[in-house]
């Protein structure tokens, strides 16, 4: 067996942050009501930052905290589903950035939410055919680009931004993952491709009750597979943040201890593919994600897709 081991991490937001107050002016919606229907209270939307400036900057900083050089990078991958472009991908773009080797595997992924726990396996699964052992993940999303600011049903659950792991393959370690895909047009949908995406459609109801399936789902069979019979045996839970009564249904359903389950989606939104990343990132910097900690990610979104790790940190 082997698992990936997380080196370093590194997040980036743009610099606007715009409140449920600020989305209030132009839409008919409260903070009340978005923060007691999301857990969400305020997000960052890209002015002048494209996508690549996001990835770069949650890369630059996760690979300077991993003490390597461009030189030790074999693999390369975005997880996306709004790329600046629909080519070059990110991930080709970020390779002569970073100035990372000309045989380096660069692509982007589209897993939605699952995105970077989707580039994470890939990564592992591509690094013993690869030029060096190590890899970098980013998970990076400008969803304001195919948003409708008058749809209030979507404009207030979105945000932009970027998270990025450095990781290398660890023979000595063992994981276990879940993955899954159920092929869905209704309930998440972008429009494409075309010259112009269509903004983001989402009903609601379903996904939640997809989500909630999914996750509880992919926990219990992570824990089963892991020889764990509660979720309170594990360190920490982190889940893609599209909602906080998702995660709080969740916990609830499998009586997990208070603080268990990370969130931050009040200061965040929905970032999508970067919300697992940032979360990690946020949690190294602050000192509560430490070695050796058992953490489980599971990640779900728009395709359907969904994703789930068990690891030891
Ligand atoms: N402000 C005020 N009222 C609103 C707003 C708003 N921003 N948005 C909707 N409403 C109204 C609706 O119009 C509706 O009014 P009506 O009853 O008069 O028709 C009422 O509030 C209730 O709306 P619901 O859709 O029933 O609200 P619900 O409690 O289901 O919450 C929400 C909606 C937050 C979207 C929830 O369903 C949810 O979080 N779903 C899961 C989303 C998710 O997890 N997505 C992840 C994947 S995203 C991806 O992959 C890119």
């Amino acid at each position: 067996m082997s698992a990936p081991h997380i080196l370093a991490t590194g997040r980036c937001l743009p610099a606007r942050v715009v409140s449920n107050e600020d989305l209030s002016q132009t839409v008919d919606t409260s903070d009340q009501w978005v923060f007691s229907r999301t857990g969400i209270h305020s997000r960052h939307f890209c002015q002048s930052e494209t996508g690549l400036d996001l990835a770069l900057g949650a890369a630059r900083q996760a690979m300077e905290r991993s003490g390597l050089t461009a030189a030790d990078i074999g693999v390369c991958l975005v997880g996306t589903f709004t790329p600046d472009h629909a080519s070059p991908s990110t991930a080709c773009l970020l390779q002569r950035e970073l100035g990372l080797p000309e045989d380096t595997i660069c692509f982007d992924l589209n897993a939605a939410c699952a995105g970077f726990l989707y580039g994470l396996q890939t990564a592992h699964a591509l690094l013993p055919g690869a030029p060096r052992p190590y890899a970098i993940v980013v998970g990076a999303e400008v969803i304001s680009r195919v948003m409708d600011m008058t749809d209030r049903n979507t404009c207030v659950l979105f945000g932009d931004g970027a998270g990025a792991a450095v990781i290398r393959r660890d023979e000595t370690r063992t994981w276990h993952t879940v993955f899954g895909a159920r092929g869905d047009q209704s309930s998440i949908r972008v429009q494409g491709p075309g010259p112009v995406p269509s903004a983001i459609h989402m009903e609601g109801k379903p996904v939640f009750r997809f989500a909630a399936e999914v996750v509880e789902g992919s926990i219990r069979q992570l824990l089963e597979a892991d020889g764990l019979t509660s979720v309170n045996d594990l360190d920490l839970v982190v889940c893609h943040q599209a909602n906080a009564r998702i995660i709080d249904h969740v916990a609830k359903r499998l009586k997990a201890r208070e603080g268990l389950f990370y969130k931050n989606m009040d200061r965040y939104g929905n970032t999508s593919a970067a919300s697992i990343p940032i979360a990690l990132d946020e949690l190294v910097q602050s000192g509560a994600l430490l070695p050796g900690m058992r953490v489980l990610m599971v990640g779900f979104g728009g395709g359907l897709t969904w994703a789930g790790a068990l690891l030891r940190w």
